[in-house]
This record gives C-alpha cells, structure tokens and sequence, in this order.
C-alpha cells in the first residue's frame, strides 16, 4: 500500500507513514468557481530521469525545481540504495555520487516506481555493471522494457534477466559501451532515456533514431549536456550522441510540469473559471491548447511563461487520439476525459499507448456520465450534469480526472486512492482551495461513513 510520505531530516520523503495515511480520501464538494493564479510545479517526469541521469558523473550535482512528490522520495531511496547522498533542501536537491557502493537496486523499491528501472544505463554506463528488477506492470498496462534491453545489447552490453532481475555488464576487458546506430520500434519515452544516457559514456558515435520527442526527453538532453555530454538533435527524432570518457557535476534546474499545467487548464474549463498558470511553457502544451480552444475555452498566453484560460459559454465535443509527442498526451487523457463528460455533443477517445488506460471510465459513469467503452476506445456522450459520488482512483492521472469531475459535480465526491494523487501532483488540493475550490482531505478514522476506501479495494502497483 502505498502511503502519504513523510520528511525526515534530510529532507527526503520515506514513504513509510501511519497505516491510515493510505486510507486518506478526498472529500470534494462541487460548483465553487475558481479564480486567480496557481503556480505550477517542476516536471515530476523530468525529476525522475534527471535524478537517474545524476549516476552518470562522480561529482556532486545540485538540481533545482524539484517537486516534493512520493514518486520523487522513491526514487532517491533507490539512490542511497546504490550509496548515493541526496539531500533536499525546498526545491533543490544535492546529488553526491562519488561513491556508488552497490550496483543492484533493491526489488522493494523498483516494484514501488517502475522509473527506477531508469538507473539501468546510466550505473551500467558508470560501473560497468547494473542488476536491476524487472518494474513489472502497473494499473495501466503491462510496461516492457525489451527496447530497453535490445538496445543496451547494441551498445556492446551483455544483458540476460534471471529471476526478474535484468542483469547487465561490459564484457570483457572493455570498460565502456561501444557506439552503436540504434532504431527504436516505438518512440518509447523511457528507453530513448535509458539509451540516451548509457551512450553519453560510450566509446564512439549513437544514433537513435525513431527517438521520444517527449520535451522531458529533451530537458534530460540539456541535463547531460549541462554535465559535457555531446549530444545533437535534441527535441527530434533523431539523437546522436558522440561519447566522452567521462561527465562532470553540474547546477541545473528542470522545465515546468507540463502535465501539471494541462490539469489546471481542464480544471478552469470544466469548472468555466477564468484562472491564470505559470510558469509555463506554452509551445510544450501545443495538442492541449489546440483541443481546449476547439472544445470552446480560449487560452491566452500572456508571457512567455504564463497562461490564461477564460471558459467558454458552452463545453464543445472534440475527439482525442492519444500519440507520442507532439501528439495529444496519453497522461492527459483522463482529464481531458472529464472535461468531455459534460460537453453538448459526442467525443471519441482513442488511446493509442497504453494498453489499460480507460479505467477512471466506470468512475465517470458512477457521476452519471454517459460512456461506452469498446477495447481502446471511448465514446463519451456528454449529459447536462455530473453527480458527487464515492469514486476510487485506480491511477495517477485517474485520480487527477476525479478530481477535476468532482469540482464540477453537483454535491459531494469522495475520491478513494489518495496515494495516486500524491505520487505526481505537489499539492494539488492546496492549489485548487487556493482558486476557490472546496477540497478536504480526511484520514483515519475520521473517514466518513461508507466511503470506499483502498483497503476494500485491491490495488496493483502504480
Ligand atoms: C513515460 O513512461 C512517462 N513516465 C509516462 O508518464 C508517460 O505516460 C509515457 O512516458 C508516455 O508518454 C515517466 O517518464 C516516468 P513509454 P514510459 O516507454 O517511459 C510501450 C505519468 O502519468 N513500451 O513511452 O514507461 C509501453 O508499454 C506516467 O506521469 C514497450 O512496448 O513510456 C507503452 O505501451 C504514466 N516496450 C508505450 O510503449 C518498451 O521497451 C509507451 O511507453 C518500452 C515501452
């Protein structure tokens, strides 16, 4: 189960809090407008990368813009796992990874955030070495790795997986990875991140092509740059990475949670609020912007880094077909989703990357929505109102999406899988009763009657 986390001295999140901690719910009463600014966090999916990348160097890095999320918390533990020193200090993290003592990251903390999977390139690109547990699925799909693998094969490693644990190593007397032309089937995210890493240390020239243009990919790029890596193409689907021997510490601060932002302008239009974000950047919300504006809000970038959402009259339907980067984002799917609930037409969803993800759909039904489910589409029929209900995240951005349908569900929702939420979001509810909404966390045994909580509802790993 996974709980609320808790600071400790050096600033980390532990996850282990009270048991009740993981039975917190969200009561969220419905139809308060919201208004004025919220201020958006660093990229949770630039956080966990850029620490992974940390490995890469011997010398001490201090990131900066980092958002005090659990999945954040966890991916430093698996840091001190390997005997890396992090420190937190508000928003900055101290890295110190001159002295890496293990190369085998413990399965506890893997099986808890498969982004730990992550450290593979860059520990096996450091030491020569790297065993690290499969990550195994999660609640919305089934998250291989195999491009992952091939690819590190490519770049000279040997790799076998014995016992869930993907062993990888150097052969020979070699001690670094040899510059390979790398085709990637699928733009995946995390193994354009993975091999991007491993070849910053390789000996000779990577191409990766058919790479993620995901902008955290790119902000991992600069990160290696920053640290004297050489790499060109940033931002397109073409990589090349010409090794160094080795890569310097470096002072770096990451890009804004674009995600987070595109919640917050679904959270202004479904609730037809005029509120304001920033730091933004707005190019990066490219497909969100697009499908606000035809789904009848305007959004107004003000600066380079601010966003203004003004509510339309009516909410227009519009189709979704979720696709890598610059396409529609998959992890902003289910919000756009509760948007679409109430618009005055038909929408269409087609999530084309993950295998699983449409399961916030019977909690949107269980607040009268209106939506058939057929494989990995979802025809949303919009109706007049949403009704306040006990609903249970299922996921991360499931639990952002109830959120947001509470706020403009007649009455009260109580939102069961608190936990999800916690892992990506920095104070999310604080944030929205900043705006004006009408959000309270309950705890133990001060849970209202009859809400479902976690523990009446089996849960797989996030
Ligand atoms: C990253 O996951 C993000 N997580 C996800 O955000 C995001 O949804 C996803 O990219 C797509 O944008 C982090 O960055 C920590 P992928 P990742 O590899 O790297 C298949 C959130 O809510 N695939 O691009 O795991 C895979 O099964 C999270 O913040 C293979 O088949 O995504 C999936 O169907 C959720 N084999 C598709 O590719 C592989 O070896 C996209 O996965 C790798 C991936």
């Amino acid at each position: 189960m996974e709980d609320t986390p808790i600071v400790t001295s050096n600033g980390l999140n532990q996850s282990p809090a009270s048991p009740e901690a993981g039975d917190a719910v969200l009561e969220i009463w419905g139809k308060h407008p919201l208004s004025g600014h919220v201020a958006i966090s660093g990229a949770k999916n630039s956080a966990l990368v850029v620490l992974a990348g940390t490995v890469l160097s011997s010398q001490p890095c201090r990131l900066r813009n980092i958002p005090n999320l659990m999945d954040v918390g966890r991916m430093a533990q698996v840091l001190e796992a390997l005997g890396v020193k992090v420190t937190r200090n508000g928003s900055t993290l101290d890295i110190d990874p001159s002295d890496i003592s293990h190369t085998r990251a413990p399965y506890d903390l893997v099986s808890r955030l498969r982004a730990s999977f992550f450290v593979i390139g860059p520990l096996l690109a450091r030491m020569g070495v790297a065993r690290i547990p499969l990550p195994g699925g999660c609640a919305i799909g089934a998250r291989p790795v195999e491009l992952h693998v091939r690819g590190l094969q490519a770049l000279g490693a040997d790799v076998h997986i014995d016992h869930g644990t993907v062993h990888a190593s150097i052969p020979g007397s070699r001690r670094r990875l040899q510059g390979a032309k790398i085709y990637l089937d699928y733009p995946s995210v995390g193994a354009t991140e993975t091999l991007m890493m491993a070849a910053t240390l390789a000996e000779g020239e990577t191409i990766i092509d058919n790479a993620a243009q995901e902008p955290e990919v790119a902000d991992l790029a600069n990160f290696c740059r920053a640290m004297g890596a050489r790499i060109r193409g940033v931002g397109t689907k073409t990589l090349t990475i010409a090794g160094v021997p080795n890569l310097h510490g470096t002072d770096y601060a990451i890009i804004p949670d674009r995600i987070e932002a595109g919640t917050f302008l679904v959270a202004g239009a479904i609730t037809q609020s005029e509120i304001s974000l920033s730091p933004v950047i707005p190019e990066q919300l490219g497909a969100v912007i697009a499908k606000l504006r035809e789904a009848g809000s305007q959004v107004v970038v003000e600066t380079p880094n601010r966003v203004r959402l003004l509510p339309g009259r009516e909410i227009h339907a519009t189709d979704i077909q979720t696709l890598p980067y610059p396409g529609f984002p998959t992890d902003m799917q289910a919000q756009f989703m509760a948007l679409m609930t109430l618009s005055n037409g038909s929408s269409m969803f087609t999530e084309t990357v993950f295998e699983n993800r449409l399961r916030h759909v019977a909690e949107f039904n269980r607040m009268g929505a209106n939506i058939r489910l057929n494989g990995n589409c979802a025809i949303v029929q919009g109706v007049p109102v949403l009704s306040g209900a006990p609903v249970v995240a299922t996921d991360l951005r499931a639990s952002a999406a109830l959120v947001l349908a509470g706020l403009a569900a007649q009455g009260k929702t109580v939102m069961a899988g608190v936990q999800h939420l916690d892992r990506g979001y920095e104070q999310l509810e604080q944030k929205l009763v900043k705006l004006g909404a009408h959000i309270e966390r309950v705890t133990g045994d001060s849970l209202p009657q009859g809400a479902a909580t976690p523990a009446s509802v089996a849960f797989p790993r996030g």
